[in-house]
């Protein structure tokens, strides 16, 4: 059988309208805009709108990487949608997104592995191209974190913000598109990010709801030394077995989730931070959504262009961890 290589050949990103500024939050909790900015590099995140679901961000970056890649939504093989704030328990989020892209019939699953999803998700759709079952995959990243945040906590809510990224992967030229994958995951680590009940573990009661235990639940600063090691480890794993090094790097589009967090990768890497694509003030953490965003505003400003390697880079729940070294293919 021949392995094929997988590329991404359409990008689309879709950001709610509504921005919640740190001034907005200072109004909320006992929080400021300096506290914010120096210990996240947050000014700014983007809240969906009341009737607006995790499955309709899903489905406009969708629309968008679709007309980018110029194929209609009939061409797809295969839906991935890697969420950590999925519209329910199930049905899946990407059943739901099929439904509103209007086409029948092809697999369509979500992945759970938090913040890295979408990194996770790119990797498990080259899998379908590699091995020739698909040619059309659709991996989106979307969230609308701003549901399980609880608006009290300050320890969590200044960080999310509502989201959604969109890639189309096709079979390319073998040298292009992935180079390489490097995937992890530390379960011991299950209880330091979670929302703790609404699950078979925890059902929803009335209980449950006055703890605020369906809110998401973080012990920020352990979080915070574990994506400080694993994210530069990640990168540099990826690189290793791409055969590259940082010298051939383009830019490394990081999951969003703290400037210090990828100053601190960069630094491992021995790059400047200027090689590392950031978004975070405007948008905070969007979990699954941040990278995909993240590649398309690089993408759209034209900070990649074709030959360039760029390395795709998160941590998140779980605890999970990847990295993605692409040869950029696309014109
Ligand atoms: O995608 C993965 C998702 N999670 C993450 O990426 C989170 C990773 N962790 C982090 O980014 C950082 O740990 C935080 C930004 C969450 C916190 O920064 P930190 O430098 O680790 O602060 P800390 O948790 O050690 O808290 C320092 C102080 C505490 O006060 P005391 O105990 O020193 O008096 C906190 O209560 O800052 C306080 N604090 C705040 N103050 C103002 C915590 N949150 C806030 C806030 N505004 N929003």
């Amino acid at each position: 059988m021949e392995i094929k290589s997988a590329g991404i050949v359409g990008l689309g990103s879709y950001l709610p309208k509504r921005i919640l500024t740190n001034g907005d939050l200072e109004k909320m909790v006992e929080t400021n805009d300096e506290w914010i900015k120096t210990r996240t590099g947050i000014s700014e995140r983007r809240i969906a709108a009341e009737d607006e679901t995790t499955s309709d961000l899903a489905f406009h970056a969708a629309e968008a990487a679709l007309e980018d890649a110029g194929i209609s939504a009939e061409e797809l093989d295969l839906i991935i949608v890697a969420s950590a704030s999925p519209d329910m328990l199930f049905p899946a989020t990407a059943c739901i997104l099929q439904e509103k892209l209007g086409i029948r019939g092809i697999p369509s699953f979500d992945l759970e592995a938090a913040c890295a999803g979408f990194i996770y998700g790119l990797a498990v759709g080259a899998q379908f191209i590699a091995t020739g079952l698909a040619k059309n995959v659709l991996v989106v990243g979307a969230e609308t974190l701003s549901r399980i945040i609880n608006w009290e906590d300050r320890n969590t809510c200044v960080l999310f913000g509502d989201g959604a990224g969109a890639a189309v992967l096709q079979p390319v030229e073998r040298g292009q598109g992935i180079l390489s994958i490097h995937l992890g995951a530390d379960g011991a680590g299950e209880d330091l990010l979670k929302v703790p009940a609404g699950g078979a573990s925890l059902p929803a009661s009335i209980d449950t709801v006055q703890q605020g235990l369906h809110y998401m639940h973080m012990q920020g600063s352990e979080v915070f030394k574990f994506a400080v090691r694993v994210m530069g480890e990640a990168a540099e794993q990826g690189l290793i077995k791409a055969g590259l090094s940082k010298e051939d790097v383009t830019l490394v589009v990081p999951h969003q989730a703290n400037m210090r967090i990828v100053s601190a990768a960069m630094r491992r890497l021995h790059l400047p931070m200027e090689k590392a694509y950031l978004n975070l003030d405007r948008y905070g953490n969007m979990s699954s959504a941040s990278v995909p965003v993240a590649l398309d505003e690089a993408y759209r400003e034209k900070r990649i262009k074709h030959g360039d390697v760029i390395v795709m880079v998160g941590f998140g729940a779980g605890l999970t961890w990847g990295s993605i070294v692409m040869k950029w293919c696309k014109q």
